[in-house]
């Protein structure tokens, strides 16, 4: 990092940005509030491109330096980000995934074509074992996604036998200690299907409906995971015609979550540069994130109208933005580079899904590594860090803590006529007894002041970080890894019970106040 960039940047501030109003920011701290789960923070592994090839998985022969094939630059990375679970082996791969293709020596595993991505040779290396292991090492949660559009009842109860029933107890377990592992895993989250609307089995919600009873019932928790979780396959972004059908012909008994997709594009024929993107084009990816209030907004309400006791959780196990892979790269490996627009993206995002806490259980980045909205970027040996992973860090602090509601008046950041709000903030108390804001302006020219009413909380030591940087694209590099990382805040200021502080256009600032 140019150690220099932060302090030119706090210097210029004053005559190169616009300040805005005062924005007036209230907490309203409630022993009734839901918790936060840290499952909102969830990852996702598919065989696509250079996600598990090369982004997890380098094989154990590899000069890379891994464990057993993983690569033990990643476990670092994802273990400082208390990835609470990962969902894998896909998105569409899954509906073509048959799981007894990845087990046994590698060299008896057969290789198949990735239809979905490219049609590339996928020869199984990376196979249950793999996969489940690797979430062992990353202490991580596993959520597998069952093959619904092309695969049968049988394999997908033979699954559940094979990863989570005690030795002994049938076939199945015999066959995982013969290939090595005695114990069952845990393993809690099954998708039931994925976009079963569209690749995993172009169906209709009243068929799929069915269908997936069909599959749960076969769902048998055995297992040592402490209470299976069975996730519809949901809808996409504002279909939700599709949730209605599913909330209202799937019984309670049988269902434990509900899927949402929602991607942020501009439009799918023309998705636009990753990092060479108009300030146009960042408006109107910001517009798409936001929307995500909305959807799951109008999901909730018709999931509260069929499940008043909100015994279904909504999971949002496919999010992020969605550009035109770089150039030069394999158009069917989604590989895009992840810039401020980025951060704010997710920041905003990640908001939402916080003050949603008591229907939004869980959801999942698309994807991990080298693909989509990534964390991590890899080439061969080198690995990066994106700006997405440093909001992802700086929101740790809210992994099952106890949301507070919070209301202000949000400014507008205008574009063309067009308005959006700047500024995006949640909040939550943790254990300890801290409370902590995420806060994000994503006004592309305007810095705005925040104040804070800390008067009902007890604070009397602050503690801020930010992301920002002075271009909307700038990205970390390959040449230049650091050129984005969180920084130490000090523009805060507190008196009379209120905290105050000016966050300069895309920047997100991460507070902990304590007593
Ligand atoms: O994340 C990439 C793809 O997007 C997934 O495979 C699919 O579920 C979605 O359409």
């Amino acid at each position: 990092m140019n150690p220099f960039k932060f302090i030119t940047f706090a210097l210029l501030l004053p005559s190169i940005f616009i300040f805005g109003q005062s924005v007036e920011v209230n907490l309203s701290p409630d022993s009734e509030s839901p918790i936060i789960s840290k499952h909102i923070y969830g990852h996702f592994a598919e065989h696509l491109g250079r996600c598990i090839y090369g982004g997890f998985y380098v094989g154990e022969d590899s000069q890379i330096p891994n464990t057993s094939g993983v690569r033990n630059d990643v476990v670092e990375a994802l273990k400082a980000l208390e990835i609470p679970n990962l969902r894998w082996p896909g998105g569409c791969f899954a509906d073509t995934y048959h799981w007894k293709d990845g087990i046994g020596p590698k060299e008896d595993r057969p290789s198949i074509l990735n239809v979905w991505w490219g049609n590339v040779r996928e020869d199984n290396s990376f196979g249950t074992h793999d996969f489940l292991n690797m979430c062992e090492l990353l202490d991580t949660e596993p959520y597998l996604s069952a093959n619904v559009g092309s695969g049968t009842v049988q394999e997908f109860a033979d699954w559940i036998k094979y990863t989570t029933h005690p030795a002994g107890s049938s076939p199945m377990p015999e066959l995982r200690a013969k290939n090595g592992r005695t114990e069952p895993w845990q393993v809690k989250y099954w998708g039931i299907g994925n976009e079963a609307w569209g690749c995993g089995g172009n169906m209709r919600p009243e068929y799929y409906a069915d269908v997936y009873r069909r599959f749960a019932t076969y769902a048998s928790d055995w297992s040592n995971s402490g209470g299976m979780v069975r996730i519809a396959s949901g809808a996409s972004s504002s279909d939700y015609k599709w949730t209605e059908v599913l909330m209202q012909n799937i019984p309670k008994n049988l269902i434990e979550a509900i899927a949402l997709h929602h991607y942020s594009v501009i439009d799918w024929g023309n998705k636009g540069p990753a990092k060479d993107f108009s300030e146009k084009q960042y408006f109107q990816i910001m517009k798409e994130a936001l929307r995500m209030e909305e959807l799951i907004s109008k999901h909730v309400a018709i999931m509260d109208q069929y499940d008043p006791e909100k015994k279904v959780d909504l999971y949002v196990d496919e999010w992020g933005g969605w550009y035109d892979v770089e150039p030069g790269t394999n158009s069917a490996f989604l590989y895009q580079q992840n810039t401020m627009r980025d951060a704010m993206l997710a920041s905003t995002t990640l908001n939402i899904f916080n003050n949603h806490a008591d229907r939004v259980k869980f959801a999942n980045i698309a994807q991990a590594i080298n693909v989509l909205q990534a964390v991590i970027l890899t080439d061969e040996e080198k690995l990066i860090l994106t700006p997405t992973y440093h909001v992802f860090k700086m929101y740790t602090p809210h992994h099952d803590a106890q949301l507070i509601p919070v209301s202000f008046d949000s400014p507008t950041y205008e574009f063309e006529g067009q308005k959006l709000p700047a500024i995006s903030i949640s909040a939550s108390s943790g254990k300890e007894g801290k409370t902590y804001l995420t806060i994000a302006n994503i006004d592309a020219r305007q810095t705005h002041t925040i104040e804070i009413k800390v008067a009902a909380i007890d604070v009397d030591k602050i503690d801020a970080k930010i992301l920002t940087s002075a271009n909307l694209q700038d990205h970390n590099s390959f040449e230049d890894p650091d050129n984005i990382v969180v920084q130490e805040f000090n523009n805060v200021s507190m008196s009379n019970g209120i905290v105050k502080l000016d966050v300069p256009p895309f920047s997100l600032v991460a507070i902990q106040a304590a007593k």
